[in-house]
């Protein structure tokens, strides 16, 4: 009942010809054995993009761990065997990787949880696909090369610049795909339908299944080729954003802190990028701030959160005049806090914090313990607190050279 597609044309125009041998030879490899093997999910999606895809994904219909020992033979590669998902990869001369996979359909015990194999055929292989753009194949058999395999409409989707979901359980059996989904709404500039918004929004509880790694690494690959702010403001409207992140908020001022920290030229460089991001979503009120440590992963990360927090509550107190006095409160404080307070304070404290940070770089010592010694001071653990209140003076520039250093330690012989 459908048409007959056939995409040889396009993957002979679009594939380098060693990939193209690669492929006919698998599939003739495929049929002697009487298998059938696909090119399926990003490469064929790409392809019908005009696009160059890399990965190359084969399922199989039968053996796949044969067909990519056979493989590997033929071209001097090498094949890395999972028996029990009925995977393998082949790694060929060239560097160049092509998974095969035993077609196959996977029986989530829990979402979330490792899939169980059982053998099966390419339809529900595609079935438990993402969406339908990425749930096509393409046969490699000789006698059909390049003829498309499209049970869900992917091809007309994609022409509609749709993206659509299998079915009502795909982001409950795997809720990173709602990662996936804005980020390939942002690289195709395509649109979810309604009822893959409507499944995002009843899967929301699923979420909480996956382990904050699993949600660190896909936000990671959305972060890598979108746009922070696009995305994130998607997953708000999406209604999931609290579901991954809990305790985060999009406010109207949540834009103007994220391009603060985008566009400063002074990130911190000992923070990863998705923590530093996703901060930014809980400094608009100083009441989540404290929450972003669920957000947290490491002993860093919880103490730059703790610390801005601290900050905030510091600046709330009272108006800060004396960068001396503040010293007095803040000197542990990393520069990675102030950082952060000063992304989400006004700008009139932004500039007291920034102020603060700069000074407090550039504190030189005027004098040390010997100097004290020396100026008739008796050694003790006084000796710190003369150091300290010189670097509260200097902060204030009441004291500006030795001299006056000096004179002012004198004053407590
Ligand atoms: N897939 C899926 N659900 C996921 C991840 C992947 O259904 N959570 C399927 C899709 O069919 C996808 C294929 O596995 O096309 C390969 O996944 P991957 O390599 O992660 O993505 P690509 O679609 O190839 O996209 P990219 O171009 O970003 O690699």
């Amino acid at each position: 009942p459908h048409e007959r597609v056939n995409v040889k044309t396009q993957m002979e125009t679009l594939l380098s010809p060693d990939v193209v041998q690669l492929l006919k030879m698998i599939g003739e490899t495929a049929a002697a054995e009487k298998m059938n093997a696909f090119i399926i999910g990003g490469m064929v999606r790409d392809i019908l993009l005009g696009q160059k895809g890399e990965d190359i994904d084969i399922v199989v219909e039968g053996d796949g761990i044969s067909l990519a020992e056979k493989t590997a033979h033929r071209f001097e590669g090498t094949a890395d065997v999972h028996e029990t998902f009925g995977t393998a990869t082949v790694t060929l001369p060239s560097g160049r990787r092509v998974d095969f996979t035993t077609s196959r359909t996977e029986y989530y015990e829990t979402p979330a949880a490792l899939p169980t194999v059982s053998r099966s055929n390419i339809k529900e292989d595609l079935y438990r696909r993402d969406f339908t753009m990425n749930a096509m194949a393409a046969s490699l058999h000789p006698s059909h090369f390049g003829d498309l395999i499209d049970y869900f409409h992917g091809r007309e989707d994609m022409k509609k610049k749709t993206l659509r979901v299998l079915h009502n359980l795909s982001f409950v059996e795997d809720p990173t795909r709602i990662l996936r989904g804005i980020r390939f709404e942002q690289r195709f500039q395509f649109h979810m339908s309604k009822e893959t918004t409507a499944f995002i929004h009843y899967s929301a509880s699923a979420v909480s299944s996956l382990s904050r790694t699993r949600i660190i690494a896909e936000f990671q690959s959305l972060l890598k080729e979108a746009d922070p702010v696009q995305s994130l403001a998607r997953l708000d409207e999406l209604g999931v954003l609290h579901a991954f992140f809990p305790g985060a908020v999009w406010t109207r001022q949540t834009k103007d802190v994220l391009k603060g920290y985008l566009d400063s030229p002074e990130q911190p460089k000992d923070l990863p990028e998705w923590f530093c991001i996703l901060f930014c979503l809980y400094l608009t009120n100083p009441d989540t701030v404290k929450a972003a440590e669920a957000a947290a992963f490491t002993k860093k990360q919880k103490s730059v959160v703790q610390s801005t927090s601290f900050l905030l509550s510091l600046l709330n107190e009272k108006e800060w005049n004396s960068l001396g006095r503040f010293h007095s409160c803040v000197s542990r404080v990393s520069d990675e806090a102030l950082f952060f307070a000063a992304i989400a304070a006004d700008k009139k404290q932004a500039g007291f914090l920034l102020q603060y940070r700069e000074k407090r770089s550039k504190l030189k010592p005027l004098l040390n313990g010997h100097d004290l010694k020396a100026a008739g001071l008796a050694p003790g653990p006084d000796f710190r607190d003369y150091l300290f209140s010189l670097e509260q003076k200097m902060l204030d520039e009441e004291i500006t050279t030795r001299d006056e250093a000096l004179h002012y330690i004198r004053q407590h012989e």
